[in-house]
């Protein structure tokens, strides 16, 4: 094989029903079904290279530069990097590739890691489709690919497609919906990194009391939000995503050890909300068209309608005022930005 270069994108993705809890760690296989929005512009964008080499040699060299701007740098904390390494191996081995080359990667996010904007799934998204665009694998199933990825960081296999997306065992699917643009208006509450990595979460929450039928009432609620996501009915989607996020941070907060990713500013951020009706489709002065999720961080997501934006910006601003919001679209999943093959 020659040199490679190829450039590809892949979004995070926020779920409204969690991936929490693993019945098999090797390969991430969870404990239950998760159903997510592919977000667009909250993204990883990833460049590989491949020079021919005898030995092995994978060498990490910082952030990508998109349209001019350096991105963030992917955190690639001692403790991230082996998992990155081993995915890598793991990816070329799939693919019969043999452990030869010099590959570089530079790789950079457009948000902040670490706090709770899933940058291990847009992470290891972007680099298993890199690899596999080198091979040449590119036009491998979507499906496939996912799977893959799944074995480097689980949430990572709902980023290749969507914008709904529903994960089950070893297998993702999208899911048809009635609900026009959707907007996830994201409350940055914090930048900092967490103290528990969600793969140490997955492990604590087994040993929460309210662990206990958790896997039922997950099966319920993906038959629920298959039937709201076709309805596009807003109530029920507020309700369902309050008590799910709820669900999964009170899992946290009862493991033993207890945890939390909560800062005071995300209490208040949380009762500000529910003041609006946003965990209950509305107040006694009329329904609202919000639904409330946290992943496992301290920064809350509002998914709203397109057209709602402005208004949710300025309420957010009037209450606390100089509060970062970012805010992304929806999106179709991971893609390949460019190939170049051959040349010095
Ligand atoms: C809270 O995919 O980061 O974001 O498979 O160990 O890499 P590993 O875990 P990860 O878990 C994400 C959990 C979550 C909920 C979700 O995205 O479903």
């Amino acid at each position: 094989m020659s040199r490679v270069h190829v450039r590809v994108r892949a979004p995070s993705n926020i779920a409204l029903i969690k991936y929490m809890g693993k019945v098999n760690a090797q390969i991430n296989i969870p404990a239950n079904p998760s159903l997510s929005l592919t977000l667009q512009n909250l993204c990883t964008i990833t460049d590989l290279e491949f020079e021919p080499a005898s030995n092995f040699e994978l060498l990490w060299e910082g952030a990508t530069e998109a349209e001019g701007t350096t991105l963030r740098p992917m955190s690639l904390r001692e403790r991230d990097r082996p998992k990155m390494e081993r995915h890598f191996r793991r990816v070329l081995e799939y693919f019969g590739h043999p452990f030869d080359g010099r590959w570089k990667v530079r790789t950079g996010n457009t948000f902040p890691a670490g706090a709770g904007i899933a940058s291990s799934a847009s992470g290891f998204a972007a680099l298993t489709l890199a690899i596999s665009a080198v091979l040449g694998k590119k036009a491998a199933p979507r499906s496939e690919l996912a799977a893959l990825s799944r074995q480097g960081s689980g949430s990572s296999c709902r980023s290749f497609e969507g914008p709904w997306v529903l994960w089950n065992d070893q297998s993702t699917s999208s899911l048809e919906s009635g609900f026009g643009p959707i907007r996830d208006l994201v409350v940055l509450v914090e930048e900092s990194e967490k103290t528990v990595g969600s793969t140490e979460a997955h492990q604590r929450v087994l040993t929460s009391p309210l662990w206990n039928g958790r896997v039922d009432r997950v099966h319920l609620r993906v038959e629920r939000l298959t039937r709201i996501l076709q309805e596009a009915d807003w109530q029920q989607l507020s309700r369902l995503c309050w008590e799910e996020a709820m669900e999964m941070h009170e899992l946290f907060h009862t493991a033993v050890p207890p945890f939390s990713y909560w800062s005071a500013r995300t209490r208040e951020v949380l009762e500000f909300l529910k003041s609006e009706g946003a965990h209950q489709g509305g107040t006694s002065s009329g329904p609202v068209r919000i639904a409330v999720t946290l992943d496992a961080g301290p920064n809350v997501h509002l998914l709203i309608p397109e057209e709602d934006e402005s208004v949710w910006r300025e309420k957010f601003q009037a209450r606390f005022p100089g509060i970062q919001l970012l805010s992304d679209g929806m999106g179709r999943g991971a893609e390949v930005l460019r190939i170049e093959r051959g040349g010095a």
